[in-house]
């Protein structure tokens, strides 16, 4: 289903630019709404993947002043997605990492109540 939409939404990309004024400078993003994310299965996936391949630069783990240790209170979902889809300085950038639905996953993790390091 999500695949569809994303198909989907592709497919209207190609058509809206053909009148490229209609087109936001927003990147695509898929549905980051609190609902999509409040899924617990989805965060506890988020949590794994971050434990497995962030934590080497951020958190208790990572050497101090490899990477800023993460402020959820400070961001928002969209912010994160894009830090993690397309990096920033030496952040690396995922997005032909991981598939979208991970990213998701991990800015789930990052925004629940139970984020820590
Ligand atoms: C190679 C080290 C490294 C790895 C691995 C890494 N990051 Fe980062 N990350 C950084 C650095 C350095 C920054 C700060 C970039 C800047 O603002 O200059 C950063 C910034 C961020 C930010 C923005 C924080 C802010 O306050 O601006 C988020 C969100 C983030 N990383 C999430 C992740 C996630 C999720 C993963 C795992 C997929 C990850 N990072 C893996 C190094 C890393």
């Amino acid at each position: 289903m999500l695949r569809f939409a994303l198909a989907l939404s592709a497919g209207l990309l190609i058509a809206a630019s053909a009148a490229p004024t209609l087109l936001a400078e927003e990147p695509e993003r898929p549905d980051l709404s609190a609902e999509a994310l409040s899924d617990r299965d989805l965060i506890a996936h988020g949590q794994e993947l971050f434990q497995d391949q962030c934590t080497l630069c951020h958190g208790r783990t990572a050497y101090p002043g490899k990477a800023p240790m993460l402020q959820p209170r400070r961001y928002d979902a969209e912010f994160v997605y894009d830090r993690i889809a397309f990096g920033f300085r030496d952040m690396p950038a995922w997005e032909d990492m991981f598939p979208e639905e991970d990213i998701v996953a991990m800015v789930a993790f990052i925004m629940s109540d139970g984020f820590s390091h």
